[in-house]
């Protein structure tokens, strides 16, 4: 399908840059930036706050289809709202990402993001995070997926986490990333898993400049031949 605005998919594990190169790229490409690993995080914190059981996949498929997520602001300063609440900063907690990655395998909440991801990036958009170009767009214009050793993105993750004031050691970091990396590439619906069309990128040895020359290069190359 062509479309006046590009669809860019980059997926990947947790820490691998999707997120800061994504919000690189649509800067650079005056693009709309779509987060959707934020957007099971705000359901996450829903099923928090309603304190509805992790095991009542009814209750929680039923808070996903009522919950209001927006994305609002550009790139860099990217807010996101939860029935008009700005969770932007509390969606980072450990606690969060913890749920994000259970309730993220429920079939029923993964039906409501794809079709709200769809609609948000119908019209163009750089869109981050695990089933972009398998699932949400598998006709996305041009396909990414980032990865580095599971050590290199604890670190990053530890460092990020450590800004934030997080009280986390190295070691629990690690830990957690394995455990959701486990979890995110077996479950049934839509586990992590790397597109036939999709660039590979290893950003483990690379800087983010790097990286961003890299993807862009692509990106040129395949305007160019589309
Ligand atoms: O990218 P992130 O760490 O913010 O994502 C939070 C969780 O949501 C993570 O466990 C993976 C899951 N997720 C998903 O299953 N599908 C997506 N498209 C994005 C995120």
């Amino acid at each position: 399908m062509r479309r006046n605005l590009p669809i860019i998919a980059i997926d990947g594990p947790s820490g691998a840059g999707k997120s800061t190169l994504g919000r690189m790229i649509a800067r650079a490409l005056g693009l709309l930036y779509i987060d959707t690993g934020a957007m099971y995080r705000a359901i996450a914190l829903a099923v928090l706050r309603s304190r509805a059981k992790f095991t009542d996949t009814a209750a929680i498929a039923e808070l996903a289809r009522r919950a209001r997520i927006e994305l609002s602001g550009d790139p860099s300063s990217l807010r996101v709202m939860l029935d008009g609440e700005d969770v932007s900063d509390e969606i980072h907690s450990e606690q969060v990402s913890h749920v994000a990655s259970l309730i993220s395998a429920i079939p029923e909440v993964r039906r409501e993001m794809v079709k709200q991801q769809r609609e948000l990036g119908a019209r163009g958009g750089v869109l981050v995070g695990r089933d972009i170009g398998t699932v949400v767009f598998p006709d996305a214009d041009v396909k990414f997926f980032l990865t580095a050793t599971p050590e290199e993105r604890a670190q990053r993750r530890y460092e990020e986490d450590r800004a934030r004031a997080q009280d986390l050691t190295f070691d629990d970091v690690l830990r957690e990333i394995n455990i959701r990396d486990e979890r995110d590439s077996t479950r049934a619906d839509s586990p992590l898993r790397i597109a036939d069309d999709a660039v590979v990128i290893d950003t483990t040895e690379l800087s983010i400049d790097e990286v961003f020359e890299r993807m862009m290069k692509v990106i040129r190359e395949k305007r160019a031949a589309g």
